[in-house]
Order: structure tokens, then sequence, then C-alpha cells
């Protein structure tokens, strides 16, 4: 199994010391070749998990109370920092909302996936920089030899996405971790990023997609989870049975108002 989350409790511990639980007992399951759609309110604790997995979260004020998260069998919780920075980006390769959290405001984009690649991969840097180029191009960046040159700042918010795409997609992870990786995007880019993902996956890595929406969900996923205030509280292995017949009361719910506004548009 290349993803197996056991029994995880993320919490948050404030300056006062109040404890807030983000996940509780969350227990997930992905296979290479699958795509796991998690999907729940904002402040369900998709995130929360999501981000543990690679021990992205600020620790404190985060911790786990309990749980385990084994990536191919390890415990990337208890594994040692070294080894964790060496599965960063390329056994893990993480799409996260906020690009500026993972780009570099002082490095050129085209330098800073360069450095990414040679760092994981041995390669000249002529061949890393024929590569990152490439990406740029596979992520719908017009102009990939012009703008790798561009620092973050002088992107739109939608092409950081998009760089951050090719960051977390270029070095062909086992595991890839998109939390909402497509809604700051316009339609036709997003298709073209969901293409790319599903490329990934069928050259077997398994995604763990979180979204918010269950039109995603429902053309990406091979299996889904629903998460709810912190908690699974339905999780399915056949989408299309989920989005005819959802068991869970909140499940119901999800499905009758993205079908409700599907109608709308
Ligand atoms: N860095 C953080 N510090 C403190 N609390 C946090 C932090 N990140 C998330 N939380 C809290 O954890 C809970 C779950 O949030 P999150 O995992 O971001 O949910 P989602 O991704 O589903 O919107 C929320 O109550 C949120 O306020
Ligand atoms: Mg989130």
């Amino acid at each position: 199994m290349l993803l197996e989350i056991e029994d995880l409790s993320v919490s948050f511990r404030n300056d006062e010391g109040e404890v807030n639980a983000a996940a509780v007992d969350v227990s997930l399951k992905l296979d290479r070749g699958e795509i796991l759609g998690i999907v729940g309110e904002s402040g369900s604790g998709k995130s929360s998990v999501s981000m543990s997995v690679a021990r992205l979260l600020p620790s404190p004020p985060a911790f786990y109370p309990k749980g385990r998260i084994l990536l191919d069998g390890v415990d990337t919780l208890t594994m040692p920092l070294a080894d964790l920075r060496r599965i960063r980006g390329k056994k893990i390769g993480v799409i996260f909302q906020d690009p500026m959290g993972s780009l570099s405001p002082l490095h050129r984009i085209g330098d800073q996936l360069v450095e990414t690649i040679l760092l994981h991969e041995e390669m000249s840097k002529k061949a890393a920089e024929a590569m990152a180029l490439e990406w740029l191009g596979k992520v719908g960046i017009p102009d990939p030899i012009v703008r790798a040159k561009a620092y973050p700042h002088e992107l739109s918010g939608g092409m950081q996405q998009r760089v951050m795409i090719a960051m977390g997609l270029m070095l062909g992870p086992d595991l890839v971790i998109a939390d909402e990786p497509t809604t700051a995007l316009d339609v036709t880019i997003q298709a073209q990023v969901l293409k790319l993902m599903k490329q990934l996956h069928q050259s077997n890595s398994g995604v763990l997609l979180i979204t918010h929406d269950l039109g995603v969900v429902s053309q990406m996923a091979t299996k889904l989870a629903v998460m709810k205030d912190g908690r699974v509280v339905e999780t399915s292995d056949d989408p299309s049975a989920f989005f005819e017949m959802p068991e869970h009361p909140y499940s119901q719910g999800l499905v009758s108002e993205a079908k409700r506004m599907e109608l709308e548009s």
C-alpha cells in the first residue's frame, strides 16, 4: 500500500494552551494508480490531514495525539527530518492552495524549478533547464523561456499556481497531494491540469485530491472520503454509486447542493 493513514488525530494548541482538534481518528488508504478525493466543507480538517502526510504543518502549534501515516510502510510522522526532505518533491509532490507559500520570492521561477530538479535527479544543468521549460509549457504557461526569468511576484496568481503545479508534478512523485489545486484557475487551465494529474496516476502514482468541488471529484476520483468536523463520515470505492446514493445525511446534503448548482450553471 502506498499510503495508509491510521487513526490519525491532528490538533492545534493556541497561545492560551487551548486545544482545537482539527482531525480525529482519520483512517484512509491510497494505493498506486488510485485517486482519492477528499471532500468536505471549509474547516472540516482536509488540509490538516493532507499536510500532515508530508509533515508540513507548523509544529507547534500542530501536534499528533494519535495515529500513524505510513508511506510505503514508513511512518512520515516519526521519520528523521533528513529522510523527509529527501522524499518531499521526489516521492511526494505537493500542490497547495497558496503558491507564495511554496515559491521563494527571491529567486526566478526557472531557477527554482531547476534547483529542485537538480536536488533530486542526476542530470546536467542544461537538461534540467530544458525539463523546467517543458513543464512550464505543460501547465499552460505561455512563453516559458521569457516567464522562466520572472520572479514569482511578477506573475499573476493563476500563473504562480501553475508554477507550483509544475513543481509538484515534474519529478513524477509516487504520491501527489493536491489541495484545491485548481480552485484559482480558469476552466480551460483547470481541465489541462486535471488531465496532467490523471496522466500521472495512470503512470502508477497515487493522488490525494482535496477539493470542495464535487464536480472535480466525480471527474477524477477513483475513490472518495467525506470529512465533517475532523472526522471521515463516509468513504466510497465507487464514486458514481456515491453520487447516485450517498449514505450519510451530510454527504446527501453535499451531493444535492452540487447537483442544484450544476442545474443553475
Ligand atoms: N496553522 C493552524 N493553526 C491553528 N489552527 C489551524 C491551523 N490550520 C488549521 N487549523 C484549524 O484546524 C481546523 C481544520 O482546518 P483545515 O484542516 O484547514 O480544514 P479544511 O482544509 O477542510 O478547510 C480548523 O478549525 C482550523 O481553524
Ligand atoms: Mg483546506
